[in-house]
C-alpha cells in the first residue's frame, strides 16, 4: 500500500469531485481517497509521498485511437484534402511502414507515456505494433483491424486478420488486451463485417472503427457518387458502396464495448442509433482538421447524451501523439464552446468516456478502480476550482509522474 498527496485531486468521479490538499491510497487499485488531513488520521504511521506546489493528481488520459504503425509519416502524406490524403495513404504506406520497429514504436509510446497517457486504443493493420504495446507498461487495448471490400480477396482477407487476432489473443495480460476494429462501412465487406462481429460477441471483445469520416465518405455510401467513385473505380473496379451508413450501424447490436471514430457527417438518425448502441464516440480534432473535414458537432452529442472521447488519431493525421496537445487542440477548435466549461468536458472524455469506450476499470479516481494515475504541475496557484480543468489543458507539456496498475512507471 503506497499513498501520495497532491495540492489537487481531480477524480473525474461522477459529481466531478476535486479535492483541495488531497490523498490517494492505492495499491494496484485505488484504496481511499480523501483529504490529506483525513488520510493522515485514519493512517498515522504510514509514509507520505508528496507532489510539488501547485500539483495535481488525475486520472491517467486514455488515447482511445491511434494508428502507431504509420508513426514515421512526418511530411509524407497530403493534408487538405481526405480523397488526397488516402491516396498518399496508399501510395506511400509501403514506404511508411517499411522501417517500423518495436524500438521505434517504444519511443513513441514513452513520448505518450511521458505526456499523460497511460492507456491507448492501438488500432493495428498490420500487427507491426504488437511487441512495442506488449512491452510498454502503457496498457493497451490492441485492435486487431480488418479491411478490404473486394469480393475475391474476402477469404484472404478474414484469414490474415484471423491470424493477427490470434496472435494478440496469445499476448492477452492485465495491460494488454485483444480487440477488434473494423476500417470502415466503405471499405469493409459485409461478409467481413458479419464474420469479425460475430468473434467479437463470442468472446466479448471490445469492437471500433471509423465511421462517416468525410463529406466524400457520405456522397459514396448514401448516393454512391463523389470523390470516391473515381477511386474505387480505379482502385478496386466498384461503382456501388458496400453498405449504407445505417445497415452498417445495424449490425453492432449486442457489442458492449463499441465505438465510433468521428462521425463528422453522422445525421440524427445514426447518431440516435449510435446512442442506442451506448457507444462512444471517439473525436479526433487535429486528424479532422488537417484532412480539410467537418468540425464534429459537439453539441448534437451533448443533446443527444452520446458520450464522446478524444483520440489522436495517428502521425499519419496529426503532428503530435501528446493527448495534451489535442485537448488543446479540441479546447482551440470548438470556438463557441465555454473554455472553462468546455475543459471540464473534455477532461472527462479523455478518462472515464475513453476508459468506456474500450471497456476496462481505469479513468476516474475512486476506489476499486485501477491505480493509473498521473501528477502535473501547475506554474502557479489556482484560486477558483472551476478552473482548474482549463489550467490542466492550458499549461500541461509532460507530466512529472505516471503511476500504471500503482507502479511508479
Ligand atoms: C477497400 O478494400 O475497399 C479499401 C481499402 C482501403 C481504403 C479504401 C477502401
Ligand atoms: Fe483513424
Amino acid at each position: 500500500m503506497k499513498i501520495i498527496s497532491a495540492t489537487w485531486i481531480i477524480t473525474c468521479d461522477e459529481n466531478s469531485t476535486i479535492i483541495k490538499d488531497g490523498a490517494i491510497v492505492y495499491d494496484d487499485k485505488i484504496i481511499e481517497v480523501d483529504t490529506l488531513l483525513n488520510i493522515q488520521k485514519k493512517y498515522p504511521d504510514a509514509k507520505i509521498e508528496f507532489c510539488s506546489q501547485n500539483s495535481v493528481l488525475m486520472p491517467g488520459l486514455i488515447n482511445p485511437h491511434v494508428h502507431l504503425e504509420f508513426s514515421s509519416n512526418t511530411t509524407t502524406l497530403k493534408y487538405g484534402d481526405f480523397m488526397d490524403w488516402l491516396n498518399s495513404v496508399i501510395m506511400n504506406r509501403e514506404e511508411l511502414t517499411k522501417d517500423i520497429s518495436t524500438k521505434y514504436i517504444l519511443e513513441k509510446l514513452d513520448f505518450m507515456k511521458k505526456t499523460g497517457t497511460t492507456t491507448i486504443g492501438a488500432i493495428s493493420s498490420y500487427s507491426f505494433d504488437l511487441e512495442a504495446c506488449v512491452e510498454s507498461p502503457i496498457n493497451t487495448v490492441f485492435f486487431s483491424e480488418v479491411i478490404g471490400s473486394k469480393p475475391d480477396m474476402i477469404d484472404t482477407l478474414f484469414s490474415d486478420f484471423k491470424s493477427r487476432l490470434n496472435m494478440a489473443k496469445d499476448k492477452k495480460s492485465k495491460n494488454f488486451i485483444p480487440a477488434i476494429a473494423i476500417h470502415s462501412p466503405y471499405s469493409v465487406h459485409p461478409f467481413l463485417i458479419r464474420e469479425t462481429l460475430k468473434i467479437a460477441k463470442e468472446e466479448q471483445l471490445a469492437v471500433s472503427t471509423h465511421f462517416l469520416e468525410s463529406p466524400q465518405e457520405f456522397d459514396w455510401l448514401h448516393k454512391d457518387e463523389g470523390g470516391f467513385l473515381d477511386f474505387f473505380k480505379n482502385f478496386l473496379g466498384q461503382e456501388k458502396a458496400v453498405t449504407k451508413p445505417m445497415q452498417f450501424l445495424n449490425q453492432f447490436d449486442d457489442i458492449k464495448n463499441l465505438s465510433f471514430t468521428h462521425c463528422v457527417e453522422a445525421s440524427i438518425e445514426d447518431l440516435e442509433k449510435i446512442k442506442s448502441l451506448d457507444a462512444v464516440i471517439n473525436h479526433c480534432p487535429t486528424s479532422n482538421r488537417l484532412l480539410n473535414n467537418t468540425k464534429l458537432d459537439i453539441d448534437k452529442l451533448i443533446k443527444l447524451d452520446i458520450p464522446f472521447a478524444i483520440g489522436t488519431d495517428g502521425l499519419s493525421s496529426n503532428n503530435s501523439l501528446s493527448m495534451f496537445d489535442e485537448l488543446r487542440n479540441a479546447l482551440m477548435i470548438h470556438t463557441h464552446k465555454n473554455v472553462v466549461y468546455f475543459s471540464k468536458k473534455l477532461i472527462e472524455a479523455a478518462t472515464k468516456n475513453a476508459n468506456k469506450a474500450l471497456g476496462l476499470n481505469k479513468g476516474e479516481i475512486k476506489n476499486n478502480k485501477d491505480c493509473d494515475i498521473i501528477s502535473l504541475v501547475l506554474p502557479n496557484e489556482v484560486k477558483d476550482s472551476k478552473d482548474l480543468y482549463m489550467n490542466i489543458i492550458l499549461h500541461t507539456k509532460n507530466v512529472e509522474k505516471t503511476i500504471i496498475g500503482g507502479i511508479d512507471v
